[in-house]
């Protein structure tokens, strides 16, 4: 890979704190166009925190964040999405008494989707279906009908990414999209990641999973009480001392 990869997202010192917390303290780190990066620690780096400064689910202290040259830091979680800049969550959020296909009907509606709206002759079932089966739901069974709170978590965490999808993302945020899964769920999972880069989509990808993230991932950074300790290709990280010690005590899969 002799190419030459732009920033897209550059995180610019990011800091934060609750209360006499420092969550997140002077973060810079940038985000490569077309990229896997990994975003490690252990329980409590401020690894949540930081991906919620960057979609505007939490003001940082200091610092900022810019999409190319678009600063995201002041903007409202939805103006960020729109910009295509979009994220799961680690706890997930269905809409849960609608149906799965269903819950991609709210951001098929907004003004990002619309202007991708020409296929299926802008008929958004049709679309949202696509979508669900883009992310391994089956074509013609009946999960895609089903009402969210009845998918397994496999199905929830594939739905979190359609929604994603459905905002046709230049930037996809997965905040430990593999936690809770099987071993058998998180391999079945690990093609559509590959695929969504192929597509071109930029990935951060928050994780516990080392072993799967390492499988997908160009790079990783690694944060320990809110600082980054290490950054680089993950065999080089993952022979660092200070990485190896952040992570004395965990259960850490290599
Ligand atoms: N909303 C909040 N209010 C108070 N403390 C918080 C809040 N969010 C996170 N923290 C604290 O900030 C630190 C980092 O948390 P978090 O970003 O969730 O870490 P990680 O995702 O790496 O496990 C932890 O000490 C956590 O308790
Ligand atoms: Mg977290």
């Amino acid at each position: 890979m002799g190419d030459r990869k732009e920033p897209l997202v550059r995180v610019r010192s990011l800091r934060k704190s609750f209360g006499g917390v420092v969550a997140v303290e002077d973060l810079s780190f940038d985000l490569l166009q077309g990229e896997i990066l990994g975003l490690i620690g252990p329980n409590g780096a401020g690894k949540t925190t930081v991906v919620n400064m960057i979609t505007g689910f939490t003001k940082p202290d200091a610092g900022e964040v810019l999409l190319q040259e678009t600063i995201l830091t002041g903007l409202p979680p939805h103006r960020i999405a729109e910009l295509g800049v979009t994220r799961t969550f680690q706890v997930v959020r269905p809409y849960p008494t609608l149906r799965a296909y269903k819950n991609l009907i709210v951001p098929l509606w907004s003004p990002r989707a619309r202007q991708f709206a020409s296929t299926r002759g802008g008929d958004r079932n049709a679309v949202a279906l696509d979508l669900l089966e883009e992310v391994g739901f089956e074509r013609d069974a009946y999960v895609p009908y089903k009402p969210a709170s009845a998918l397994p978590l496999g199905y929830l965490k594939r739905l979190e990414l359609a929604r994603c999808l459905a905002l046709r993302p230049e930037v996809i945020i997965c905040d430990e999209v593999f936690s809770g899964l099987s071993m058998s769920e998180i391999a079945s999972m690990l093609p559509l990641i590959d695929r969504l880069r192929r597509k071109g989509v930029t990935l951060l990808m928050i994780e516990h999973r080392l072993r799967e993230l390492f499988s997908v991932a160009d790079r990783v950074v690694v944060m320990e009480f809110g600082v980054k300790i290490a950054e680089g290709i993950p065999d080089e990280v993952m022979r660092d001392e200070k990485v190896r010690r952040a992570y004395l005590g965990e259960e850490i899969a290599l």
